[in-house]
């Protein structure tokens, strides 16, 4: 009994600064580099599209079943698509990071349909283009919407060319070249809807409200804005707004990661926050509703328009993709 409380007596008191010493001995640094050099060796040899195992296909097509998707929705996806990458990097393997991709599109799919709907009724797919989803990666959105819209009234942006081009070209949308700062944003379009999933969960403070107010001002009178954030809630903290300059590109090995501290972290918002950057823009609590959690449980999504009280009590589905 007594050697027991003993050991941990010694490994508690010693233990971590045992521990400090052997990391900065750096004897990991050479394992580390061996592992860096060859991930990063099979990504420039890997062919441009993700490689699917049969049992991964064969997943493909029992959630085309479960959800009644249509049969030739493209399940193609870049190497460089972080949002595959993400689930990943967090120990999913790859068939059920691939469903996880799959069933985050339906979602965000989901909000898209069911806010238009609200806005448009029946007709919406009419009524929605021009369409914009900024910040849109690789087309987490875009291979389920072109089922549900023209392509031609689609428009994708992001400040990764080659996630412009990727979906320009398997899509046949339209591509927008963005710009670190918002003011070069200049479409020369109005847009009926505005969609921005996960980019505002990654801005610093001096750009949330610049886009926020540079994306409004690209929105036709009618249009609808829609956007989500990650809220203050999730973290401790005592203020309105946080960000830390890490985000899922920050240790990644693809070519175009985004390694810009000062442009794309993480950041968490308050409700308090959001509603004095609508204050700026003109707007009051009327002119948005927020649905906590909607986006993959963890974001919150915000509606915007100039319509008063419009989006209150919409049913989003919620989907879990370790529960399908
Ligand atoms: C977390 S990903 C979200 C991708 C997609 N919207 C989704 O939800 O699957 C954030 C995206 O924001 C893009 N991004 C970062 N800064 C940007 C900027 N200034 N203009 C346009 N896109 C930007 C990144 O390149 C990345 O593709």
């Amino acid at each position: 009994m007594i050697p027991g409380i003993l050991k941990k007596a010694v490994l508690m008191t010693l233990g971590p600064p045992v521990k400090y010493i052997i990391s900065q001995m750096g004897i990991h640094d050479e394992v580390n580099h061996k592992i860096n050099f060859i991930e990063q060796t099979i990504q420039d040899i890997y062919p441009d599209q993700l490689i699917f195992s049969e049992d991964t296909l064969q997943e493909i097509e029992r959630l085309k079943r479960l959800f009644e998707l249509p049969a030739n929705l493209d399940m193609g996806i870049s190497k460089n698509d972080m949002m595959v990458r993400h689930y990943i990097n967090h120990g999913f393997d790859v068939k059920a990071a691939v469903r996880a991709y799959l069933v985050r599109g339906l979602g965000l799919m989901d909000v898209v349909e069911k806010v238009a709907e609200r806005k448009w009724g029946r007709a919406w797919p009419f009524k929605i283009g021009p369409f914009l989803d900024f910040a849109s990666g690789y087309g987490t959105l875009e291979r389920h919407l072109v089922h549900y819209i023209p392509a031609d009234d689609i428009y994708t942006s992001d400040i990764k060319e080659m996630g412009i081009r990727f979906q320009t070209e398997k899509f046949k949308v339209n591509g927008i070249s963005s710009s670190f700062r918002p003011e070069e944003f200049e479409p020369g379009i109005k847009f009926k809807f505005i969609f921005v999933a996960s980019l505002f969960s990654h801005l610093p403070g001096n750009l949330f409200i610049k886009w926020l107010k540079q994306l409004w001002n690209n929105l036709d009178d009618e249009g609808v804005l829609v956007f989500t954030v990650h809220d203050i809630s999730l973290i401790t903290s005592q203020t309105e707004f946080f960000y830390s300059p890490v985000s899922e590109d920050s240790h990644s090995v693809v070519k175009d990661r985004l390694l810009k501290p000062e442009s794309y972290g993480t950041a968490y918002v308050s409700e308090e926050y959001l509603r004095k950057c609508f204050e700026e823009m003109g707007l009051t609590a009327a002119h948005y509703a927020r649905y906590r959690k909607c986006s993959g449980g963890l974001q919150d999504v915000y509606i915007v328009s100039r319509d008063i009280d419009r989006f209150e009590g919409i049913r989003f589905n919620t989907y879990d993709s370790e529960l399908i």
